[in-house]
């Protein structure tokens, strides 16, 4: 079969990962190996479509310019290889992914167990030979049992799946194994109380420690929307807690969304050498309308971001390392309104505001607009609700970071918002406030 091939890049973005060309969806095997960071992504490459499952595969030296290198994994005896991470044992990459086999015309159901990939360089793989590693459970839990995401405590391995109880709750199982071949169920790490409310499955698992605090971050599949809560197709959040004695303690009502935009989904870290926590997520959500099918792909992922507890909240912040492709400075000023036009859409657009303000993007079709007033934030996008944040703030320090079709706005101390944002031609800004606005932009580029 023939790699489907690029037919126009006018929505390829200029500084985030995307497939060379085809489809893409979750970030997988984020990890620091050998001088690189590498990023691996489910991607389809024959169509700009889901299909069997592959690896692609990215790395980079800093975070910022990546190099494509050959896809790690394909699915030979699995239908599809989804979603898994990377650990870095005895001088070896791991991959832990998990094999998806379909259902089959004979009636046998579909099930997924977990799968092990090992290179030398990083940059071949050779799925292991004793695969699976890790079998479905026997017990409470569905066919849905995915998403592996691996550390190591120094001593022993530990891994987190996603799954679902028999009574369609999400839940993440631990495993623990001294040599990364042998795994034992230790216990259910956490569960979703209530499907409705918490998820039916949570898919792609991450748990770390930030500062004596426990994160686990899940993407649960059926939460229904609470009032201005949970708008998306499937959600993206995160419980914070303690361990103790080998379990999570965490308030059980206390899952909160980790962006609050359309295209957000299958977050995923890695602890950098200098011990930043650095998240990455797929900058899509699932069944929406992705404009660069057309062109011959489809997909791209979040610009990383560092991630550090707060008042006991995530925060989100783009990488220090986005100065890097700061050029020249397109605008600095204090203006109550401002009108601006610029030739490409690389852009980083920073606010800060004693009060209220409004702001909006235009590029051909697309609108997206924001506004904060009296504690609300008014987000709206062309084709999509409108969406209300409530976030009280006293003053308004935002930081946009504008590719070729997409938008992440980043408001300090509150609500971080991940957009797809198509459109050709000119990006338009408009901003206004009833006070001066200090504005300044910047020109990205590679
Ligand atoms: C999340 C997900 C994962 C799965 C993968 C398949 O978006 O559904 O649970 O492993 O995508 O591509």
């Amino acid at each position: 079969m023939q790699e489907i091939k690029l037919t126009d890049v006018r929505y390829r973005p200029k500084y985030h990962i995307a497939a060379k060309s085809g489809w893409l969806n979750d970030p997988n095997g984020l990890v620091y190996f050998k001088g690189y960071y590498h990023v691996f992504f489910q991607h389809y490459p024959y169509d700009a479509v889901w299909g069997p499952m592959h690896w692609g595969h990215v790395r980079s030296k800093d975070l910022i310019h990546w190099e494509t290198l050959p896809i790690a994994l394909a699915p030979d005896q699995e239908d599809g290889c989804f979603s898994g991470s990377a650990i870095e044992y005895d001088g070896k990459l791991f991959l832990i992914y998990t094999a998806h086999y379909n259902l089959k015309e004979d009636g046998s159901k579909s099930y997924q167990e977990q799968n092990l990939a090992v290179s030398e360089d990083g940059i071949n793989f050779t799925k292991y030979q004793g695969n699976p590693v890790i079998k479905p459970p026997l017990a409470n839990n569905t066919e849905n049992f995915r998403d592996p995401k691996i550390w190591s405590d120094g001593q022993d391995f530990y891994c987190i799946i996603g799954g679902q109880t028999l009574d369609n709750r999400g839940q993440v199982l631990l495993y623990k194994s001294h040599d990364i071949y042998h795994w034992t169920f230790e216990k259910v790490l956490a569960t979703s109380k209530v499907s409705t409310v918490q998820g039916t499955m949570w898919e792609c698992p991450d748990y770390f420690e930030i500062n004596g605090q426990k994160v686990l971050v899940v993407s649960p599949q059926g939460i229904e929307p609470d009032g201005e809560f949970y708008q998306n197709h499937h959600e993206n959040g995160y419980f914070v807690g303690q361990e103790k004695e080998g379990n999570f303690i965490y308030p059980q009502n206390s899952f909160r969304e980790l962006d609050r935009g359309h295209d957000f989904y299958a977050a995923q870290t890695l602890l950098a050498p200098d011990g930043r926590r650095i998240l990455i997520a797929w900058l899509d959500m699932w069944e929406q309308k992705y404009h660069e099918q057309a062109d011959g792909w489809a997909g791209m992922l979040s610009f990383p971001r560092e991630i550090t507890i707060e008042d006991g909240a995530v925060r989100m912040r783009p990488i220090r390392e986005l100065g890097k492709i700061r050029r020249e400075t397109l605008l600095n000023e204090s203006t109550a309104q401002g009108q601006y036009t610029f030739s490409s859409p690389c852009v980083e657009v920073q606010f800060k505001a004693m009060q209220d303000l409004a702001f909006e993007f235009t590029r051909g079709f697309e609108k997206l607009s924001i506004s904060y007033q009296n504690g609300k934030f008014l987000l709206e996008k062309t084709g999509y609700k409108q969406r209300k944040i409530t976030w009280k703030m006293e003053t308004l320090d935002v930081q946009i970071l504008s590719d070729a079709s997409s938008i992440e706005i980043f408001i300090e101390n509150g609500p971080v918002i991940s957009e797809r944002f198509y459109g050709e031609g000119d990006l338009e800004l408009k901003f206004q406030s009833t006070k001066d606005v200090a504005v300044k932009t910047y020109r990205l580029e590679l």
